[in-house]
């Protein structure tokens, strides 16, 4: 039976690269005969403008039969008026929720032809390999109550609460070991447990399910320190393993350090392994239309696909080697360093399908 993928390019540039990552999967499918179809529906503000939603009912069912979805950006500025609850980005949180893809892989490695192209020095991060694994469904960005209240004197208010239960600590600690056994079997979590009590909690599960791998080593850094550590010597790092909200940040910081944002995968897993496959960049509005979008960290997101959700190994790995060909070749979209001889999206996406 055919394996089903939901595209949803979403908002911004989210429909510029994608479509540049369906070129390079058509190419994939026909190379290695898979036997894949794919549907595109709608998420985001755009689907905000058209249903009323920024998750229509439609879209969530389309993704919850789906074997993997392959996703592009959402929110915009024209959305900052919208009701809260309405945004783009409450969207791609609810999906998130919905689907139970707690476990969030964002991979910082350096194609060793960009090493110039990092804004630090290439001995800092050549070689580069990082797995950053991002708690993804609870914490802050979830954690009940939430809101802007205004007080009896006439102030406002605005309060989140970051929560984690035992087993959400648990289940992201385990994907965190179970991915470092198949790397250098180091993990590093991520904290804030001089200051806060939920961290504690963390630290404490952390190293129970430490028990269960003996091979691993657990480290563990308070997040401060760790922001710090990622730009002064990244490469210390295998796995690290932090809260959703910690992770978001680190994994922008990390996401530098591969020489643009745009070079940065990501998946989003569930407990069976079914994934949301994205680029961790953003919907980007100042460059949409322009050309200017690399569209690589779309496209190692649909390697990742294939190695993760479609059990494509080869496929995966012949994509990555496509990207570090047309590297080799010398094409660089702006935010490379490309410069006035940039290549344009659609040009760097016809160049990873021509070398496939
Ligand atoms: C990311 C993004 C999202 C997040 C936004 C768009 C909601 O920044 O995937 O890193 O904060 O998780
Ligand atoms: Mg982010």
């Amino acid at each position: 039976m055919s394996q089903k993928i939901i595209v949803l390019p979403g908002d911004g540039i989210g429909p510029e690269i994608v479509a540049e990552g369906i070129k390079v999967l058509d190419k994939v499918r026909e190379k290695f005969r898979l036997d894949l179809e794919w549907e595109t529906a709608l998420m985001g503000g755009v689907a905000y403008d058209k249903t009323g939603k920024p998750l229509p009912d439609e879209t969530l069912d389309l993704c919850r039969k789906a074997d993997a979805i392959l996703f592009g950006a959402v929110g915009g500025p024209q959305y900052d008026s919208a009701p809260r609850e309405l945004r783009p980005e409450r969207g791609l949180l609810a999906l998130r929720a919905e689907l139970g893809l707690f476990s969030n892989l964002r991979p910082a490695v350096l194609f060793p032809q960009l090493a110039e192209a990092s804004t630090l020095k290439p001995e800092v991060v050549s070689g580069l390999d990082i797995m950053i694994i991002r708690e993804l469904t609870g914490g802050i960005y979830f954690g009940q109550p939430r809101g802007i209240e205004t007080l009896p004197n006439g102030e406002r208010r605005g309060f989140n609460t970051l929560e984690y239960t035992e087993s959400e600590i648990e289940r992201i600690g385990r994907s965190a070991f179970d991915i470092a056994m198949k790397r250098d079997k180091r993990v590093c979590s991520v904290d804030k447990a001089n200051v806060l009590e939920f961290s504690e909690l963390w630290r404490e599960v952390l190293e129970s399910v430490a028990k269960d791998y003996p091979e691993v080593t657990l480290s563990h850094m308070y997040v401060d320190n760790a922001a710090m550590q990622l730009v002064r010597m990244p490469k210390q790092f295998d796995v690290i393993v932090t809260t959703n909200m910690f992770g978001d940040i680190l994994s922008d910081a990390a996401a530098m350090l591969t020489g643009s944002i745009g070079m940065l995968p990501s998946a989003s897993l569930d407990a069976n392994g079914k994934g949301l496959y994205e680029p961790i960049h953003g919907s980007a509005p100042d460059i949409v239309g322009k050309g200017l979008a690399n569209p690589l960290a779309t496209i190692l997101s649909i390697a990742m696909m294939l190695r993760y959700s479609l059990g494509a190994e080869d496929a995966a790995v012949s994509i990555e080697n496509a990207v570090s060909s047309v590297l080799d070749q010398g094409f660089r979209t702006a935010d490379l360093g490309g410069g006035e001889n940039a290549a344009k999206t659609a040009e760097m996406g016809d160049a990873v399908a021509a070398a496939l």
